[in-house]
């Protein structure tokens, strides 16, 4: 189906409500590596990705595909343990119709991690980055998850995207950071399609435009979120340093990509319970 519409995304919500009592106001996605995030869940509710009406589902390892609904900090939240991606073969509309399903459950609030290759020369593999602003370059090439009717009882036609990364999210973090000694880099993320990673050209390119990390997600899934008027919050794990020139023996791997967010587990859950601590 190319484009889905309130009705399939109000049986997923309603699914989901009948299937826990928790009223998740914070929605998370975990991305590669990052599923065991989740554990910190008390007393979750679990619930297949497969059991969902229209759920897109992952195939990828890493991206375990359930939910996981309870209580974290003095909140109900909403885990998403793995994401579809647009490479799998989804249609852009079909992955983000999770971001649609929160909205529909009244969830204000989207935390969006991912893994991503480090552009900027002087980020680190198993640094985390906070998103301050994303590139839309599948958008600019037509691939806008925003393309096709709009229900206008979702959001406007023309959504404003100056501020995709809520500003007072982003201090709220910088602060958590500072607090637990945590370097948090900043910076701009560019989306590509993959699944290939980037050759050194695409690299050097995409830190010509001004990108400080590349991945394979969040940047429609946010667009999404910001039509439909929540506030996001971006991190994204650097799980390797992009290459920018051919080297002999150096490459890029999904294991680099898992082992890197196993390392970096510890840090991301100082810093996400840190935010939601002082989330009112
Ligand atoms: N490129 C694209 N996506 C990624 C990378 C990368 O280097 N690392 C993790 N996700």
């Amino acid at each position: 189906m190319d484009f889905y519409t309130r009705k399939d995304f109000a049986s997923a919500a309603d699914f989901i409500r009948e299937h826990t009592a928790y009223r998740p106001t914070v929605g998370m996605i975990l991305g590669s590596g990052l599923s065991e995030l989740a554990s910190e869940v008390s007393n979750p509710d679990v619930i297949p990705y497969t059991e969902i009406p229209h759920f897109p589902l992952s195939t990828v390892e890493g991206h375990t595909g359930e939910l996981v609904i309870g209580r974290w900090e003095d909140h109900d939240v909403l885990i998403m343990r793995g994401r579809a991606h647009f490479y799998e073969g989804n249609s852009i509309s079909h992955v983000t119709l999770p971001i649609r399903v929160m909205q529909l459950l009244d969830i204000g609030t989207l935390f969006v991690t991912n893994a991503a290759g480090g552009l900027n020369p002087d980020f680190h593999a198993g640094d985390i980055m906070l998103l301050v602003d994303h590139l839309n370059l599948l958008g600019m090439a037509g691939q806008n998850p925003l393309r096709g009717p709009n229900d206008v009882t979702l959001g406007p036609r023309f959504p404003d995207m100056s501020q995709a990364y809520d500003l007072e999210l982003q201090q709220l973090a910088r602060e958590v950071a500072e607090e637990i000694g945590l370097t948090l880099r900043q910076g701009v993320y560019v989306m590509l399609a993959g699944p290939s990673f980037e050759t050194p050209a695409d690299i050097r390119f995409l830190r010509l435009m001004g990108a400080d990390a590349v991945g394979m997600s969040t940047v429609h899934e946010v667009t999404v979120a910001r039509h439909g008027g929540m506030r996001v919050l971006g991190l994204s794990l650097i799980s390797n340093v992009a290459i920018a020139e051919p080297q002999q023996g150096v490459q890029t791997t999904h294991e680099e990509v898992l082992e890197a967010g196993k390392m970096t587990v510890p840090r991301f859950v100082a810093l996400i319970r840190g935010i939601l601590r002082r989330l009112s």
